[in-house]
C-alpha cells in the first residue's frame, strides 16, 4: 500500500489567495469562526501540497469542496480525481492522507486529553475497552472516525455502530450496511503519536 501523509501547523498556512481556487475561496468567505476558517483551510493546504507533489498542478487548480455527505471531492485541472483522500484537523494541526493504489482511505487526528469515563461508557462499546487511559480512549477514538471518514457516512451513526476492537474495525446496523454498499473492503488501521501529543489513525485498504 502507499499512503502518503501531510500534516501542518495551522500557525504556518500561506494566504488563502495562494491556496484557494475562485469556487473555494467563495465557499471560504462564507465561514464565519475564525476557528472553522483556519482549520479548513490547512486541511486543503495538506492535501494540496499532496496532489501537487504527486501530479504537479498548481494549488488553484486543485479543488476540494464539500458536498451535501460532509465528505469533500476533489477535482485536479478541471477534472473529478480518482485518487483517495481524507481530511482531518484538531488543535493547531491539520493533516491529509492520499492513496492512487488504495481505494478507501480515513484519517483522524486527536489531541490527547483527559476523558471522563462517563463519556467513554456512552461512546464506546464495552467490547472496544481492553485499555485505559487518556493516550489509549484518544487512539481508540480516532480509530473510529477514521473508519467512520472511509463509511462516508457522517455524524448518521450512532458510535456503537463502528467498534474497533484491538485494532480491527467491525459494523453494527447502518455501518455494516455502508460497509457491505463499499464492497467489504479489508481495513487496515495504523495508529501513532505522530504528532508529540497527538494520536493518529490512518484506515485504509482495497
Ligand atoms: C465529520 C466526521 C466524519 C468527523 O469529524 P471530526 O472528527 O469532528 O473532524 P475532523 O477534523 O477529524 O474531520 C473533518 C473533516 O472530515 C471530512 N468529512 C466530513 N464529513 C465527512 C464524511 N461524511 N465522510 C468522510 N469525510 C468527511 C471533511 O473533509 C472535514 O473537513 P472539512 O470540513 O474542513 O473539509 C464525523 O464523524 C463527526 O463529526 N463525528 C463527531 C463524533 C461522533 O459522533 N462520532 C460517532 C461516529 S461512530
Amino acid at each position: 500500500m502507499s499512503c502518503q501523509i501531510k500534516a501542518v501547523d495551522l500557525n504556518r498556512l500561506p494566504p488563502a489567495d495562494e491556496i484557494l481556487s475562485q469556487r473555494e475561496a467563495a465557499f471560504f468567505q462564507t465561514l464565519r469562526f475564525p476557528k472553522r476558517r483556519v482549520e479548513w483551510l490547512g486541511g486543503r493546504f495538506a492535501l494540496k501540497e499532496l496532489v501537487r507533489a504527486n501530479c504537479g498542478v498548481p494549488y488553484r487548480e486543485i479543488e476540494i469542496l464539500p458536498q451535501p455527505s460532509g465528505k469533500p471531492s476533489l477535482c485536479v485541472g478541471g477534472k473529478e480525481s480518482l485518487l483517495a483522500f481524507s481530511l482531518t484537523h484538531s488543535h493547531g494541526w491539520a493533516a491529509a492522507a492520499v492513496s492512487a493504489d488504495e481505494r478507501f482511505v480515513g484519517i483522524d487526528l486527536e489531541k490527547i486529553e483527559h476523558r471522563l469515563d462517563a463519556w467513554a461508557k456512552d461512546f464506546f462499546h464495552p467490547s472496544e475497552l481492553t485499555g485505559s487511559g487518556d493516550a489509549f480512549l484518544t487512539a481508540l477514538w480516532t480509530q473510529k472516525e477514521a473508519v467512520v471518514k472511509v463509511l462516508g457516512t457522517g455524524l448518521s451513526l450512532n458510535s456503537y455502530e463502528v467498534r474497533c476492537i484491538d485494532g480491527k474495525p467491525f459494523f453494527f446496523g447502518r455501518a455494516q450496511a455502508a460497509y457491505a454498499r463499499l464492497g467489504n473492503p479489508a481495513l487496515t488501521l495504523q495508529t501513532d503519536e505522530r504528532i508529540p501529543g497527538f494520536m493518529f489513525t490512518l484506515a485504509h485498504g482495497h
